[in-house]
């Protein structure tokens, strides 16, 4: 994929459903009773990886593109799968699922393409062992493939090193199937769909800071107790803000542009990029806040802005953990320093994204640092293309995408097909905003 400079950006748009929210609606819709319908569901290949493990499991899963129906069969409902589980590049089918296979009556391999076999596994075994199951990488790295052997599972109370709904979520879904309540606390509260969304299912579950605001962002707990049995549910997918980012930072970094992203989801576990953004100056406006089920959604409005450094860090991170690599491109193109720490969970995502942002943005001009837990970017200069190397990450792609668009001369992003991880259709729409 070849990108050259715009002059301007408008008009209105839709993003693609939440992919965390996607992921959770066919796991929890396969582990109740009844048929759960899901509308806007992401169609992107980390979901349908999701799709693709429960029905290996017995779960009869319809997806027509636009609506996915999944005939759950229960907490206790899934079947040994007769091979390999694949959970291709998506950490969340890994990690989530791991959860659900610590329970089950069988054993289970797990893994995925070359990137999920590098990423760290041990920070779900250790609490998933913990609870009785027995859990093996079997390369010895702690990476996939993970050998899954379910067992019958004790509460815990878990402190975890990392904010992480991973994480988190892996211990809850065990937590389901555990013989008294299981707590995971975390250092920062991070995204907390699970616990929306699994009490909707009718989980018991108590979240240790209330009602989630911009304000008590924090440490945080959340407490799971055993279920007898989940129900199925109709869920509407709000649109996802990480793949919104990209066209908040192209609107608001490309002059003469002003561009509306619709039905965005902005829980305040995941609105972060909203904050950043304000405190650098931007003009950007939420309009039509309203609900889709337990999360919060909105209208997003960008303008052009004249933009100014910030310093984005703690319990900032978990809420737009996905969204640095977009940002760091904003930042190249605010006046002043822009600093960003406590992010070095960035290098154990689909790659590094520190090393891979820092080294490329440097190649096109950019003025940028890598710090041991984030980086440090004193905008301002001009960007002039080169060749980009993805490592096959779609955030990564999508971020030099943007990038691109506001250098001279020719951004190169080869394999820019793998933004179908995330958001099908990303360079379609892109396009479809320049006149
Ligand atoms: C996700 C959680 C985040 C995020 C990932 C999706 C989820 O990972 O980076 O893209 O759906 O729970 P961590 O919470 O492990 O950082």
């Amino acid at each position: 994929m070849n990108i050259t400079k715009v002059h301007a950006l408008s008009g209105e748009m839709t993003v693609p459903g939440d992919k965390s929210i996607s992921h959770r609606s066919v796991m929890f819709g396969a582990l109740a009773k009844g048929t759960t319908t899901v509308q806007n569901f992401l169609q992107g290949a980390d979901c349908l990886s999701s799709i693709a493990c429960f029905k290996a499991m017995g779960i009869n899963i319809e997806n027509d593109g636009t609506q996915v129906l999944i005939h759950g069969k229960g907490l206790h409902g899934l079947s040994n799968p007769e091979s390999i589980l694949d959970a291709g590049n998506s950490g969340t089918t890994t990690r989530l699922i791991s959860g659900i296979l610590a329970a089950q009556p069988f054993t289970t391999t797990l893994t995925g393409d070359a990137s999920i076999q590098k990423r760290p596994m041990g920070r779900i075994i250790t609490p998933l062992s913990m609870m009785g199951a027995q859990i093996e990488s079997l390369s010895g790295n702690g990476c996939a493939p993970l050998k899954i052997t379910g067992a019958h599972l004790h509460g815990i109370q878990y402190s975890s090193p990392v904010a992480s709904a991973q994480v988190k979520s892996a211990i809850l879904l065990a937590g389901l199937y555990a013989d008294g309540e299981t707590r995971v606390t975390e250092p920062a509260l991070s995204r907390n769909h699970t616990e929306l969304m699994l009490s909707a299912f009718g989980a018991k579950i108590i979240s240790g800071v209330g009602d989630v605001t911009r304000e008590n962002c924090g440490s945080a707990s959340a407490t799971i107790f055993p279920a007898e049995e989940l129900y199925a549910q109709d869920i509407i997918v709000p649109g996802d803000i990480s793949s919104a980012a990209y066209f908040i930072v192209v609107g608001l970094i490309t002059p003469n542009s002003e561009i509306t992203i619709k039905n965005v989801g902005i829980n305040p576990t995941r609105d972060g990029i909203i904050r950043v953004c304000q405190a650098m100056g931007a003009d950007l406006v939420l309009e039509n806040i309203r609900s889709a089920g337990r999360e919060p959604v909105a209208d997003i409005t960008v303008r052009t802005s004249s933009l100014h450094g910030t310093v984005i860090e703690g319990a900032m991170i978990p809420t737009l953990i996905d969204e640095i690599p977009a940002i760091a491109v904003l930042a190249c193109f605010a006046e002043g320093t822009t600093t960003i720490r406590d992010a070095q969970e960035l290098k154990v995502k689909e790659s590094n994204r520190i090393d891979v942002m820092v080294k490329q943005l440097s190649a096109m001009g950019a003025d940028i640092e890598a710090t041991e837990d984030g980086m440090i970017i004193r905008g301002g200069r001009a960007l002039h293309g080169t060749v980009v190397d993805s490592h096959m990450d779609h955030r990564i792609a999508m971020s030099f995408a943007i990038a691109g668009m506001n250098s001279d001369g020719i951004t190169e992003i080869p394999d820019a097909g793998c933004v179908d991880i995330s958001y099908p259709g990303f360079f379609e729409d892109l396009q479809k905003l320049q006149y």
